[in-house]
């Protein structure tokens, strides 16, 4: 059937709104995109999507702890629901997440400008990253109530030791009626969400559109080792408690864990970090932190046994280790009557697709725990992503738009 939309028209929307939000209005850094809860340059991007979305008719509003929510219809009336997140890792690009809200809002245009009362629902979730308070799909996990509210008030904080709670506060938002978030949820039909494959499977085999069948579970913690802070020059090797060193073991035994274990599961210790981190100290504390993930569900065990090595290890040396766990969500199937929508859409835009797995986390796994959803992926440069380095093209991400609003249309007939 071929092009269903102008595609080179919503490539220019696009990529408008992509480099808009990639000026110094909207981000932290000078290097990076770099935005996440409550900060300017957060809000000034929500204030964005605002604008653009009030411009086509859409009512906008934030649930009680930041989620911005918009629809062409009433609160918890039938709509499909689209979107993603525009706050970014630290270290950020560009495309991840705010690519997807800027999809979601061309899927608005179109709907809008066709007249044809589509009923759609947009959300652009807080904190997918974590950036701000260190727990990744904050916002999601909070409207799917996978959280506690004694999280949200003592154990979530951010780097200066403010909690979620007070920092939602201060922000103006009233976090005590954060189990009201899920009614953004109320009368969805189903759900979208646009994103960079951040992997290079689409790019090295030349295919524009990904369409996700399941999304990987994952565990993320923290390993503390306590050992002694002596002085580097005065402690003979023998007399030592240096927590680095059981934790150096784990590091490498994690990484050979993962590939005996197989099935596709990861592992990675993303943070490391030392106390007192002085050259002529001995390190007395050192903190691991694990993230875990498969489709599998064989990050699970991978969890177990990194742990037991890792106090296996400690025990032999003197050097106490506790495993502190942080999150963790469960391996999440795809709807197949989204799925077979999308990919007889993208079928019919006579483009290529395949069907694939997502290693990346994300909101959707969120949503489609209680609505049906799915996702739809866009190449990305060499996978390249969480770094100013991400790059990906917008006539790709016109395209989805396209699928994406078809697909809609085609399940409201
Ligand atoms: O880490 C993730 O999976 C996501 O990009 N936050
Ligand atoms: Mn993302
Ligand atoms: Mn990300």
């Amino acid at each position: 059937m071929g092009e269903r939309i102008d595609r080179e028209r919503s490539q220019a929307r696009i990529e408008h709104d992509v480099e808009t939000l990639a000026g110094p209005d909207y981000t932290l850094s000078q290097s990076a995109i770099c935005r996440y809860a409550y900060t300017d340059a957060y809000r000034a991007t929500l204030a964005y999507f605002t604008r653009e979305l009030e411009a086509i008719g859409f009512a906008v509003w934030h649930d009680p702890v930041g989620t911005l929510v918009a629809s062409n219809v009433a609160p918890g009336a039938p709509a499909f629901g689209v979107g993603s997140h525009c706050d970014s890792n630290r270290n950020g690009g560009k495309y991840d997440g705010t690519l997807g809200v800027c999809t979601a809002l061309e899927v608005c245009r179109l709907a809008a400008e066709a007249g044809d009362g589509l009923p759609l629902r947009l959300i652009s979730f807080l904190e997918e990253e974590g950036s701000g308070f260190g727990q990744m799909l904050l916002g999601s996990r909070i409207m799917l109530q996978r959280v506690s509210e004694q999280e949200l008030r003592e154990t979530i904080r951010d780097e200066h030791g403010v909690s979620f709670w007070e920092a939602a506060e201060a922000a103006g938002y009233e976090p005590a009626r954060w189990r009201e978030s899920i009614r953004a949820l109320d009368g969805l039909t189903g759900w979208t969400e646009v994103h960079i494959e951040q992997g290079r499977v689409l790019q090295d085999t030349g295919t524009r559109l990904g369409i996700v069948e399941a999304i990987v579970g994952y565990i993320h913690g923290d390993l503390h080792f306590s050992g002694r802070a002596d002085h580097a020059g005065a402690t003979p090797m023998g007399f030592r408690l240096d927590a680095a060193i059981p934790a150096a073991e784990t590091i490498v035994e994690l990484e050979r864990l993962a590939g005996e274990l197989g099935g596709g599961v990861v592992g990675t210790t993303g943070e490391i970090a030392v106390s007192p981190q002085l050259i002529n100290v001995i390190p007395g504390a050192v903190r691991v932190s694990l993230d875990l993930r498969s489709t599998s569900g064989l990050h699970v065990e991978l969890r177990d046994r990194i742990v037991a090595f890792a106090r296996e290890r400690g025990a032999a040396r003197g050097v106490g280790v506790e495993y502190a766990p942080r999150q963790e969500l469960p391996v999440q199937p795809m709807d197949e009557g989204v799925v077979a929508a999308l990919v007889e859409s993208a079928r019919e835009s006579g483009e290529t697709y395949r069907t694939m797995p997502s290693g990346a986390a994300h909101d959707t796994q969120c949503v489609a725990s209680l609505r049906p959803g799915a996702m739809v992926f866009v190449p990305c440069l060499d996978g390249l992503s969480h770094t100013p380095l991400e790059q990906a093209d917008c006539a790709d991400a016109a395209l989805a738009a396209e699928v994406v609003y078809c697909a809609i249309r085609a399940r409201a007939a």
